[in-house]
């Protein structure tokens, strides 16, 4: 029998509308733009405001109405939704099965994986699997955060990190030499104290007391957790492409996880690569967490071509961090009205190309 592999053949994204720039930023917080950029690589991040919509669902449901619209593909014939994300919209029901009533898929089945910010990593590692067993042709991943709920607007070490988005992909059954090829994916269970949020979980239930103490939000201690992202996603990359016979020269792209852009440059220096082979788009992004690499892949979707061998990486809480590589399956400008060359030259703005393709509502 052939071997089947998963191979992406879609992207779709959404972030809100609602910028919150540096300059509002440090009205906030006692920050500025330039420790912001410095330290950090964040100019503007997208947030979900409630008047516009609420909870990770409102995100996840866009995303994946535009990538079906784009595609179009029947939303019949999609057989699973798996959702990666820290902030669902309830402990339950799940926001999968939010997301696969929103969008109709009435023969999906759908389930939450949370991985923190290595959520999408692992997620599409599941996501091949359901489809190499053979048993499922069609499935939808998606990835993203709706940061700002947890994010505690008085603690500048943190909020000036985070943002809101999401974005998913269309994986499918092929026979030919394309999809997913390897993945090595860790958690170490040692991350709890530097990285995690205190209350509203079983083992520490919501109380007036947790809200007065403000344990509901991301607590992280920066320095620690950076020194482990920078180690952790270096060896993991170096780990996918050693065994997979990669060098530098044969990787069209690094998709690593948006935290900061200090450790984007660690990680891609150490494998050799220069600035134009790595995705980077934190600077108007921020870190949103599950949804940082498919929104990578959504913003680059034009400029990639069928056989581009794609190398991602994450790190987030727990701790858990991986890397997979992956050999794209179509060229990414068959879904855009521009070719890719059009963006590569500056013949149109980043503003234009979005419009272009229907970023907003
Ligand atoms: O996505 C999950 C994984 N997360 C990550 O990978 C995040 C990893 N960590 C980081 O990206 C960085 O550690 C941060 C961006 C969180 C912090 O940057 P840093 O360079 O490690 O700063 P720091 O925490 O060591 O703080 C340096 C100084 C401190 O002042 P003192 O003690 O040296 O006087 C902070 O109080 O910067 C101060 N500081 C700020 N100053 C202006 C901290 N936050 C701010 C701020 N504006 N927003």
């Amino acid at each position: 029998m052939e071997k089947i592999n998963a191979v992406i053949t879609g992207v779709g994204g959404y972030v809100p509308d609602y910028i919150l720039d540096n300059e509002e930023m440090s009205r906030i917080v006692d920050t500025s733009d330039e420790w912001i950029m410095e330290r950090i690589g964040v100019k503007t991040r997208h947030i979900l405001k409630p008047e516009q919509g609420s909870g990770t669902s409102y995100l996840m449901t866009r995303a994946v109405q535009q990538l079906l619209e784009k595609t179009k593909v029947d939303p019949d014939t999609i057989e699973a939704l798996i959702v990666a994300t820290t902030t669902p919209d309830y402990h339950f029901p799940s926001t999968a099965s939010l997301v696969i009533g929103n969008c109709g898929l009435k023969n999906a089945f759908g389930f939450d994986m949370e991985a923190a910010c290595s959520g999408f990593l692992y997620a599409m590692e599941v996501g091949s699997g359901l489809i190499s067993s053979g048993r499922h042709k069609r499935i939808i991943i998606c990835g993203g955060d709706h940061m700002s709920s947890m994010t505690n607007y008085e603690d500048r070490n943190t909020c000036p990190i985070f943002g809101d988005g999401a974005a998913c992909v269309l994986m499918e059954a092929t026979t030919e030499n394309v999809g997913l090829v390897d993945s090595y994916l860790r958690v170490d269970g040692q991350g709890f104290p530097p990285l995690h949020m205190t209350a509203g979980g079983s083992a520490k239930m919501p109380s007036h007391e947790t809200v007065d103490n403000r344990e509901h939000y991301v607590y992280q201690e920066g320095r620690t957790v950076f020194k482990h992202a920078v180690t952790n996603m270096s060896d993991a990359v170096e780990t996918i492409v050693k065994r997979n016979n990669l060098t530098n020269n044969d990787i069209a792209w690094l998709v690593p996880h948006q935290a900061n852009v200090r450790i984007e440059s660690a990680v891609a220096k150490r494998i050799g690569l220069s600035e134009e082979q790595v995705m980077i788009n934190i600077d108007h992004m921020a870190n949103t967490s599950g949804g940082t690499l498919p929104l990578a892949l959504w913003e680059y979707e034009p400029l990639l071509k069928k056989g581009d061998k794609i190398v991602f990486t994450a790190f987030g809480a727990g701790f858990t961090w991986g890397a997979a590589y992956m050999i794209w399956g179509y060229d990414g400008d068959k879904f855009s009205d521009y070719p890719a060359d059009f963006y590569k030259e500056g013949k149109v703005s980043r503003e234009e190309w979005y419009a272009k393709r229907g970023k907003r509502d």
